[in-house]
């Protein structure tokens, strides 16, 4: 825990009112005053590029304390299946204990299950999950969480503040994990290629790569009926339940502007991983007809 202590000190958590999280056209012109006409995302926003990481930050540091009770809430439990089906599917344990790390591991949901599989399914104890997340908040949570379970003080978990897009080298070295796994994190990031590129470089060949994460629902009636519960339902219960409807409509606007799956898969062949072809049961696994998606690739 010597890296989280110092930042979790630092830290406050931010109770936010709706403008806290909205970027204003005075802040884009300023920002575009000073050279930097880079845009991207945030939700259905375009800001400047520097100013999405802020901007997501702010959202987590609204919901962390919140977080786990939310995600029950919002998706009626369904992301416990999902969580259980992806850890499921990699199988951590089966060939021997795994050096792997979560990026944007949150509060370690996707941690525990790794652990919590290799010992239950192989009496693997020695399997280990870094788990990275660039907020401290999050990450405070986690550490609360873990304190329950057995791995607690143990080396199978350690959790670090870092940024996915660049995990610092002298800590997260070349070529040094079994498996890499990032759920419902990478489309809040500035850039899906730099994040990429990083699980690239830290995996060692032949290591797996592995995302879960919101997808697009290719059905035209599931579609329909998921977009009017994504932008009704889950503010509104934000703002119950959270007191913050607009950290609620982020996180489902960034569901919409994140790759579809054949773009996505290609994002993750162009890094030099290896993939199944472009179809669902390939490249990737859709869950809920595309709601949410697994996508695997290999470090060749
Ligand atoms: C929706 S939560 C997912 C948490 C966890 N993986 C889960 O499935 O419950 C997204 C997480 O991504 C983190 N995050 C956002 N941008 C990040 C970045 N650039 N680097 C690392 N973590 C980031 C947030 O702080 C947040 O904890």
């Amino acid at each position: 825990m010597q890296t989280l202590s110092g930042s979790l000190r630092r830290s406050v958590v931010s109770r936010h009112v709706y403008s806290a999280l909205r970027y204003t056209s005075s802040q884009a012109s300023s920002s575009s005053n000073q050279n930097n006409p880079k845009t991207t995302s945030f939700g259905f926003q375009t800001v400047p590029e520097d100013a999405k990481e802020g901007l997501v930050k702010n959202v987590f540091d609204s919901v962390a304390s919140k977080y786990d009770l939310m995600n029950d809430a919002t998706s009626l439990g369904v992301h416990r299946l999902w969580k259980d089906q992806f850890v499921a599917d990699l199988k951590p344990g089966r060939n021997g204990s795994l050096r792997c790390i979560d990026v944007a591991g949150g509060t370690g949901d996707i941690a525990l299950r790794i652990l919590d599989y290799a010992r239950e399914k192989y009496a693997d104890r020695e399997t280990t999950v870094e788990i990275v997340d660039i907020n401290a908040q999050m990450l405070k949570e986690g550490y609360r969480r873990f304190k329950q379970t057995m791995y607690h003080n143990t080396p199978q978990v350690s959790f670090h503040e870092a940024n996915a897009q660049e995990l610092p080298s002298e800590k997260f070295v070349d070529n040094s994990y079994d498996l890499y796994t990032i759920a419902f994190g990478i489309r809040n990031c500035t850039s899906i290629p730099a994040v990429l590129k990083e699980a690239h470089r830290v995996l060692k060949p032949g290591g797996t790569f592995a995302c879960l994460e919101f997808s697009k629902v290719n059905n035209p009636v599931l579609s329909t009926l998921y977009d009017q519960y994504s932008f009704s339902i889950i503010p509104l219960l934000g703002t119950i339940l959270a007191g913050d409807r607009s950290s609620y409509q982020y996180l489902v606007e960034s569901i919409r502007k994140f790759p579809p799956q054949p773009e996505f898969a290609q994002m993750i062949r162009d890094t030099g991983f290896r993939t199944g072809t472009d179809v669902d049961g390939g490249a990737w696994t859709e869950l809920w007809g595309g709601v949410a998606c697994i996508h695997t690739g290999v470090k060749l």
